[in-house]
């Protein structure tokens, strides 16, 4: 038995999106789900509550960070990550397989793992696919990701088939150290850069392998998004109709419609948190730069369309003023906002698939915001 279950409920008539619900030991979410990013076992600057007013069903972390602080026998004692951090909702913890490709540097990629250098202290540091999983059964998540190899952009083609024959064997190694598939479910991470023939293989070994959901990674590393575009609709329609299908990295407003429209069920992404922290908010007009002169007296809201604690209750001067002070109400607030914004867009895209008009929805949303 999988830890997981999936349920489709509908199929979009106008685009194929899917509608499901996905149950997990801590509860069940509903998809196409936007998961917001607590790096270090906290969304920055929300509180558990918080992130529930919003709506947020299951919320990702990372276990290079957690890994290095404060270590997985810490947050093991403290009775694991949902007790740890107080959330008692479902948790994924991504593998460290992007982190360390991203943040370690000093990185030595072989056969067996990945060495490298902390970005704490400097300290020397090795992941494979065996202490990937470990760490992940340690902290508990509900969901935990297969160690793959995340290939920068552009890459050679002999060099991703390599890398996508290496992240099949790698995920094998990690199904075999996995020891509580009845109460964590493993994803496999299909790779194969922008090479449709490899993204397909990539799928191909991994389905053999029937993981009880799968990832698409080593997307919106750069590519032009018509390229994104086409690898989803290479890989997906591969992909099993009874199985979560999730889209690693990838949360601007565009792209989350768009890969609804082709399949995709999950997705996370560091960007709305990242640009609240800088001054950046999504609107139904597009993105604003909240911390811009033109809002030193606008009295409205962030977003008049918006209902969260940020818009119901502050100016845009207000928030502005915060901001540039550097007070951390500041970018509590406009993260609050950007959250509410995305989480709120994925609600109005499973409204849309139910109702059988996410084309519509998407021509609507994109006219508004600014995008063609
Ligand atoms: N996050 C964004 N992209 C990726 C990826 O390709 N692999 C992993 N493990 N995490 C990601
Ligand atoms: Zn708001």
């Amino acid at each position: 038995m999988s830890a997981i279950r999936y349920e489709l409920i509908k199929k979009c008539k106008q685009t194929g999106a899917r509608l499901g619900r996905v149950y997990t030991p801590h509860g069940y979410f509903d998809t196409p789900a936007f998961m917001p990013v607590g790096t270090q076992a906290t969304v920055k600057g929300m509180s558990p509550d918080e992130l529930k007013s919003i709506e947020a069903g299951i919320i990702l972390s990372n276990t290079y960070h957690l890994h290095i602080r404060p270590g997985e026998d810490i947050i093991k004692e403290a009775g694991g990550l949902h007790k740890f951090m107080n959330w008692d909702r479902p948790i994924l913890t991504d593998s460290g397989g992007f982190q360390v490709f991203s943040l370690g540097d000093f990185r030595k990629i072989e056969e067996e793992g990945v060495t490298f250098k902390s970005h704490v202290d400097g300290s020397k540091k090795f992941l494979s696919p065996e202490s990937a999983i470990k760490i992940q059964n340690k902290l508990g998540a509900d969901i935990i990701m297969a160690f793959d190899e995340c290939i920068p952009y552009p890459a050679e083609f002999h060099y991703v088939k390599k890398s996508v024959e290496r992240t099949t064997r790698w995920a094998k190694r990690c199904i075999k150290a996995h020891e509580n598939p009845e109460t964590q479910a493993l994803f496999g991470i299909v790779q194969g850069g922008m090479y449709k023939e490899l993204r397909r293989q990539s799928a191909y070994e991994l389905l053999e392998l029937d993981f009880p959901g799968y990832a698409i990674g080593g997307l919106s590393v750069g590519e032009p998004a018509e390229e994104m575009y086409e690898m989803l609709e290479c890989t997906v329609p591969l992909l099993p109709e009874d199985k979560p299908r999730y889209l690693m990295g990838v949360g601007s407003p565009d792209y989350l419609v768009e890969g609804a429209i082709r399949g995709i069920d999950m997705f996370d992404c560091v960007l709305p948190t990242r640009i609240g922290r800088n001054g950046t908010v999504l609107t139904s007009r597009g993105r604003m730069i909240i911390r811009d002169a033109l809002y030193a007296r606008d009295q409205s809201p962030i977003d008049p369309d918006c209902d969260c604690y940020a818009c119901k209750n502050f100016t845009r001067s207000y928030i502005r003023h915060l901001i540039k002070a550097k007070e951390v109400l500041g970018i509590r607030l406009t993260t609050w906002h950007n959250l509410r914004f995305l989480l709120n867009l994925m609600k109005n895209v499973r409204e849309a698939i139910k109702e059988d008009r996410l084309l519509d929805f998407r021509n609507e949303f994109f006219k508004n915001f600014g995008y063609n």
